[in-house]
């Protein structure tokens, strides 16, 4: 793999760190972030909606990964985030995260959800459907207070991925849909709420998306609603927020495009349609989460039993699996794991990388191409930053791992590893 970092001894090496060492001092299973890349991909984001002349914010889809650390990275790079719960809100406030920056998705936000949301003045709101309209309604009027809020519409494109990955089309549980009217009734009922500034108009039509098709298809419908609005109800959406899902590469099959052609052809397209149909250029606000930090991560296991069958893949396990990356059972996604204390050895025959679950499906990858490895030897399974610990149970009562950011030479353990005790810590005895 022509991106990985070998030390002199072989090591697989991230952010000037060697894993051998990383998994000496902080033990396996391990979850790794590249601080570098994570804000590389921010910055390249950022560069593209600066070169094409927009005026963007970028929030990062906290989904993905959602710690404290990470939060306050975040902070530090200047962009936004989005929470998708009370939980990720709380995270992001305790980080030190501006309420300002944040955004409130959700297809069923709780009353204390939004109280908490209203209560700390988060930057917008992002109004699912028409319960929540009339929740956020009744709160701010208890409050005496206004909040700032974008609509979340269905436009009915679809990116093609997995399926219970893609929310966009029309038989979807987020958003108002666009064809029906439903966005038209969500809008008029908006716009007459005294207590409420619509800011914009939010649509994500999928995930792990590659090609820049589903874009263009949608920032062509936002622009058209734009102007059917206009010309409706005299209003027209200062934001166009076009959601998250640029797809990322977690295997040699996959060719995403990068973040800059993605941004390029959004930035085209979207100057195209306004022209047309004479509207001013809006602001553009994006939501990537896999691809700011997904490319950044690496989980690390280390090698134990082996089983050999005749004439079939062996499976060789390692002291983890789907409790910390669900992905592979959840999705059947597709992962390329190396030896990381002998990266350079020649691969040999495949194996099943199977994780330590109790369960047949925990297997992390199907087909792996390692080197000959023996119980003890270090594996490290790529591009697991997104969706991979923010996703991670106690299946098993198997504690979740650790997570280290490595930067500039340096090590900083920013999630500790879960013991025993924290297992049982909510646990009340019954007898
Ligand atoms: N914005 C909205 C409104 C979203 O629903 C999502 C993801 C994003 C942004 C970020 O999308 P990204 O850039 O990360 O693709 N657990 C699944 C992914 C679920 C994504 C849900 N929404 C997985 O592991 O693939």
């Amino acid at each position: 793999n022509p991106d990985l970092t070998a030390s002199a001894a072989g090591h697989l090496m991230i952010g000037g760190v060697d894993t051998v060492e990383l998994a000496h001092q902080f033990g396996t299973p391990l979850v790794v972030y590249d601080v570098a890349a994570i804000r590389q991909q921010i910055q390249a984001f950022r560069d593209s909606l600066v070169a094409n002349g927009l005026r963007y914010q970028i929030s990062y889809a906290s989904k993905a990964f959602a710690t404290v650390a990470m939060y306050q990275l975040v902070n530090q790079t200047g962009i936004h985030t989005d929470v998708v719960s009370g939980g990720e809100l709380y995270t992001a406030l305790q980080a030190g995260l501006p309420a300002s920056r944040i955004s409130f998705h959700g297809n069923n936000k709780s009353r204390a959800e939004l109280e908490m949301a209203v209560d700390h003045h988060i930057g917008v709101i992002i109004l699912d459907n028409f319960y929540e309209i009339q929740l956020l309604h009744e709160i701010l009027l208890e409050k005496n207070t206004n909040a700032d809020v974008m609509l979340r519409l269905t436009p009915g494109i679809s990116a093609h991925t997995h399926k219970y990955i893609q929310t966009g089309q029309v038989d979807s549980k987020f958003g108002f849909d666009v064809d029906s009217g439903q966005a038209d009734q969500a809008v008029q009922a908006v716009l007459n709420i005294e207590q409420m500034h619509l800011i914009g108009i939010h649509a994500h039509i999928g995930s792990q998306i590659f090609g820049p098709e589903g874009f263009e298809m949608l920032v062509n419908k936002l622009v058209d609603i734009s102007a059917d609005w206009r010309a409706k109800f005299h209003y027209v959406p200062q934001i166009l927020n076009l959601g998250g899902g640029f797809g990322i590469r977690y295997t040699q099959d996959d060719h995403p495009l990068g973040p800059e052609t993605f941004i390029d052809d959004i930035a085209n397209a979207l100057k195209k349609r306004v022209a047309q149909r004479q509207l001013d250029l809006p602001e553009v606000w994006i939501e990537p989460g896999r691809s700011i930090v997904g490319p950044a991560g690496y989980n690390l296991y280390t090698v134990g039993s082996r089983k050999d069958i005749p004439e079939l893949t062996p499976y060789v396990a390692v002291d983890g699996g789907m409790g910390d990356n669900i992905r592979p059972a959840l999705y059947q996604a597709k992962y390329e794991a190396v030896c990381a204390n002998h990266l350079n050895a020649p691969t040999i025959e495949p194996v099943h990388l199977a994780g330590k679950y109790c369960e047949s499906g925990d297997i992390l990858i199907d087909q792996a191409k390692l080197p000959a490895v023996v119980p003890g030897d270090l594996v490290a399974v790529l591009a697991t930053g997104a969706y991979g610990y923010s996703m991670a149970s106690n299946y098993n009562r198997n504690p979740r791992p650790a997570v280290v950011f490595v930067e500039n030479g340096q090590a900083k353990c920013v999630v500790q590893r879960e013991s025993y005790a924290d297992l049982t810590r909510l646990d009340q005895p019954y007898l």
